[in-house]
């Protein structure tokens, strides 16, 4: 054939080759070098990436990211909601935050269980699983319980104490166990079933928001 020429590097250039695709023809050229080259960059990113991720595990694995994106955007909506000062939303929001209910938690253990028991059950103190409340069932109302307690009824005031971070906290974990029903001390104040107990202008029953794994 007339059309082959012997080039530098060894290969016939511009020879067609004998198939055809709906009347597309081939050259049977030498692969260009920028194109070789993503080639075995792709090979060795490959390498660095599989063992950066999946045999060293440096790098956070997709859940890990997915679990920083959200937590991102959960303080993000919370700052947001809570802009004008805390309130009934926010402290759903928190008593929906993991890291949160269990530093509440943590706390409810240390400073709370002596008169309210472990799973919040109620002796000196009153039943917080149950649906009757003294002092109000809303986050809200369980905040100002917390923050400035009932001293002539021996609920102490955690306020400063704890500060506000603390007592935020705390009141989210109780919120996790409000309307768990534990049996324990008998009911005291009055009884609010789940669906009243949400904050005023939102739309989900209130036993929906705290989240009850923690
Ligand atoms: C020394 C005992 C004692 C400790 C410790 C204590 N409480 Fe109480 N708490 C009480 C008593 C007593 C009441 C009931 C007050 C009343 O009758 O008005 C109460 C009431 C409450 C209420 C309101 C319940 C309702 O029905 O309205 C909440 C919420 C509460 N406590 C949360 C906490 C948290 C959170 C802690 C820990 C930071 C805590 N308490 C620690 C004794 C205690």
């Amino acid at each position: 054939m007339s059309d082959k020429k012997q080039g530098d590097d060894g290969y016939q250039h511009d020879q067609v080759l004998s198939h055809a695709f709906d009347g597309i023809e081939e050259y049977n050229n030498r692969l260009p070098n920028w194109w070789l080259f993503t080639l075995y960059a792709s090979i060795i990113f490959a390498f660095g990436y599989w063992l950066y991720y999946e045999t060293f595990v440096v790098g956070p694995g997709q859940e890990a990211a997915y679990e920083q994106v959200m937590q991102k955007a959960a303080e993000a909506e919370l700052a947001r909601a809570s802009a004008g000062g805390l309130n009934d939303e926010s402290l759903l929001m928190m008593a929906g935050m993991p890291d949160k209910v269990a530093e509440g938690a943590q706390i409810f253990k240390t400073y709370c269980v002596a008169c309210h028991l472990e799973k919040g059950q109620g002796s000196v103190g009153p039943n917080l699983t149950d649906e009757f409340w003294i002092h109000g069932p809303k986050p809200m109302n369980i905040h100002e319980t917390v923050t400035n307690g009932v001293l002539a009824k021996g609920m102490p005031q955690w306020g400063l104490q704890l500060g506000p971070k603390r007592v935020e906290a705390v009141v989210s974990f109780v919120l996790t166990i409000k309307n768990t029903q534990v049996p324990g001390k008998p009911p005291q104040g009055e009884r609010h079933a789940a669906e009243d107990t949400a904050p005023e202008d939102s739309e989900a029953p209130a036993g929906d928001a705290p989240g009850g794994d923690a």
